[in-house]
């Protein structure tokens, strides 16, 4: 509707509104879906930018909308729904002006959103991603209102007002702790006396804090790592000064000052005691994204995606997104070695290809030593373009690509019994720009090569996140 001619035989497309909500009992397939694939593929993506009297800004500020590809003895189906959120509402009524988003200017003070813990002036647009807690499935983004769904109709239950006590500022990637079966994640606590608190979940009604730490000026932190022991917070050179995010008026993220000098400090929380067991400082880069960590003998070990700096957040403006004048930086995967006595960071490139949105085996392999990742490449394109699939052990790299389509998150599954660490496949939906629509593409994560496509009804704009959930 809003595009313009000529923009739907490229990227441009990805970032065009799709408002339909359909739902298709069964897709065209081509290729052969595992049998043994029983579940859901649930992404959740930005998918209304335009508004009556206004456009969003930023990619990150565009309506939550959740994409299902079901999958049921080798049948896809598909379904899409918009999250029906008070932002929703908001927006749909007001024609946009009602908007106050991550990069997105409010048409109003944010005083309040600092002021109160649980603001109504805080969006529950849960566009980030999506997580299970304990029976309850959940949308996220990075104010502490989850948007509790239904992982089959995609219908909206409500907010998740448990997440609430812990900040204002969390993140959209907790992380699943196998042991303790809880779901571990941070938030910033602004206010006069400011301070990071880690903390486990266990049910919507059920947390703990693990540990606490002041800050003066709080980090951007889009994400974080665990190993067993530990919470790894790696706190990004762009920061806030918290009565300025109150009083600005500005949008959330223009509030930060990217500040190299600081370096990025990383620091290491013990898990069981709450105790900083550690802190050290890297050279300045900027990271959304870690990919694992684990110890090794006296080391601790954090890969992740490295940006240059904090430009990339500029670059994801929707502007330059939709007139394709907006390259991507270049991030590339880096790892860090921190000896836990103490010591210099080591840091050096896992390989050389550019990374973003990466996966690993999270349920086995996640906070310990593992050999693959999987990302998103742009490779000198206008976006994030071709599949990789990295050996972290020696920088190897295999991809898949093809003309005219540009490819999301890649998620892995493991096949039921699997033995090796890619003993399963990867999914992902692709935009195919020439025939104006996406797919579901299945690939088998060993050789990474194409095992099946499944031919979604209309174009899926991009989106950052999703989950497989497994058939209940
Ligand atoms: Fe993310």
């Amino acid at each position: 509707m809003s595009i313009v001619s000529g923009t739907r035989t490229d990227q441009r497309l990805g970032f065009a509104d799709q408002t339909e909500e359909v739902r298709v009992a069964e897709l065209a397939v081509s290729g052969a879906v595992p049998a043994w694939l029983s579940g859901g593929l649930v992404r959740v993506t930005p998918a209304q930018m335009d508004f009556e009297h206004r456009s969003v800004t930023h990619w990150f500020d565009g309506l939550a909308m959740l994409n299902r590809f079901g999958f049921d003895g080798g049948a896809v189906s598909y379904a899409s729904r918009f999250l029906d959120t008070d932002a929703r509402r908001a927006a749909l009524a007001s024609g946009g002006r009602s908007i106050d988003g991550f990069a997105t200017d409010p048409c109003r003070s944010l005083f309040q959103r600092v002021q109160s813990t649980f603001s109504p002036d805080l969006t529950d647009n849960a566009n980030v991603n999506l997580t299970r807690l304990g029976d309850e499935y959940l949308a996220m983004t990075e104010t502490p209102i989850p948007v509790r769904f239904d992982p089959e109709t995609l219908a909206t239950l409500g907010h998740d007002e448990g997440a609430a006590a812990f900040g204002q500022i969390t993140t959209a990637h907790p992380h699943h702790d196998p042991v303790t079966g809880e779901l571990v994640n941070f938030a910033a606590q602004l206010g006069r006396r400011s301070e990071y608190r880690v903390y486990a979940r266990r049910s919507t009604a059920d947390s703990r804090t693990l540990a606490t730490m002041p800050v003066r000026e709080p980090a951007y932190m889009h994400s974080f790592a665990i190993t067993p022991r530990f919470a790894v917070l790696l706190e990004n050179p762009l920061v806030v000064n918290p009565l300025k995010l109150a009083l600005s008026g500005k949008a959330f993220i223009h509030n930060y000052r990217w500040k190299p000098e600081r370096g990025v400090r990383i620091h290491a929380f013990n898990r069981a005691t709450g105790a900083l067991h550690r802190s050290w400082t890297a050279d300045p880069f900027f990271v959304f994204h870690t990919i694992n960590a684990f110890e090794d003998g006296g080391d601790l070990v954090v890969d992740l995606c490295a940006h240059p700096d904090a430009s990339v957040i500029d670059l994801l403006n929707l502007d330059g997104l939709r007139a394709g004048t907006n390259a991507p930086q270049d991030p590339r995967p880096l790892r860090l070695t921190l000896p836990l006595t103490g010591g210099p960071v080591a840091s050096r490139p896992l390989a050389d290809v550019d990374f973003e949105l990466p996966r690993i085996d999270y349920r086995r392999r996640n906070g310990h030593d593992y050999r693959y990742a999987y990302g998103v490449s742009s490779a000198g394109s206008a976006f994030l373009k071709r599949l990789v699939k990295l050996d972290v052990a020696d920088g190897t790299y295999a991809t898949w690509d093809e003309p005219s389509r540009w490819a999301g998150e890649p998620v892995f599954v493991p096949r039921p019994g699997a033995e090796g660490e890619d003993d399963g496949v990867v999914l992902s939906v692709v935009l195919d720009a020439e025939a104006g629509r996406s797919f579901l593409l299945v690939l088998d994560a060993g050789t990474f090569e194409e095992i099946a496509r499944a031919q979604a009804p209309h174009h899926i704009p991009f989106g950052f996140h999703g989950q497989f959930f497994s058939g209940r």
